[in-house]
């Protein structure tokens, strides 16, 4: 064999080795946005949303929320652009995820299971942050076929962009943080009274 030849196929076999490399990560990627514990189904609330595949303990860690971390000016640029690109479709879905005071994730991302999970003023699920992951837990014992929610904790200056179809008996007619309910309550009262 020459050396140019030798040349020729160690480069091949190198790029192999990088290809394979990379669907590896691209494969351990998407697993982590992946849970045995759940799946994706038309939902009644809104769209596609993620439901128990079977009965989850209440405290267990289902699904991470996986993503692309940014700094908050890059997260502002892209909530607008998904906000945008999301109203042409008479929609409102932004994936962007607070991590801290320098930090966001922007769950924008197929593989993402846990991007699809809709909000509810009565959450069986809760998000928790850890480290720089954020990941889904069961509030309480949930059937094998329940869909899995969490409360998105929207600020209350912008209720009327999101009504809340949850469904729950003590729904309160908006995608708004539990915490901001009374605040919430307050303006639905003046409204009424005019
Ligand atoms: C991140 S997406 C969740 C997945 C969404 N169902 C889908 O099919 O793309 C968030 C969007 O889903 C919708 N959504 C989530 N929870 C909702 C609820 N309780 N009531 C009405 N719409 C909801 C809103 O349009 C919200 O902006
Ligand atoms: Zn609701």
């Amino acid at each position: 064999m020459s050396q140019s030849e030798g040349k020729a196929k160690g480069g091949k076999s190198g790029k192999r080795a990088k290809e394979s490399l990379l669907i590896k990560k691209l494969k351990q990627l998407w697993a982590r946005g992946q849970s045995e514990l759940c799946e994706v189904q038309g939902s009644r609330i809104h769209g596609r949303g993620v439901y128990a595949t079977q009965a989850i303990p209440a405290g267990t860690k289902i699904i991470e929320y996986v993503g692309e971390r940014i700094d908050k000016q890059e997260s502002e640029r892209r909530a607008w652009a998904q906000h945008d690109k999301a109203k042409k479709h008479g929609d409102a879905a932004v994936y962007i995820f607070t991590l801290d005071d320098k930090w966001d994730i922007d769950g924008d991302l197929p593989w993402n299971t846990a991007r699809l999970i809709n909000h509810s003023c009565e959450p069986n699920c809760e998000a928790w942050i850890e480290g720089r992951r954020i990941f889904i837990h069961s509030l309480r014992d949930i059937a094998a076929g329940e869909e899995l929610t969490f409360d998105y904790a929207f600020d209350v200056e912008c209720y009327e962009d999101h009504p809340c179809l949850c469904g729950r008996n003590s729904c309160v007619g908006y995608i708004v943080g539990r915490d901001q309910w009374p605040r919430l309550k307050e303006i639905l009262a003046d409204a009424k009274r005019g």
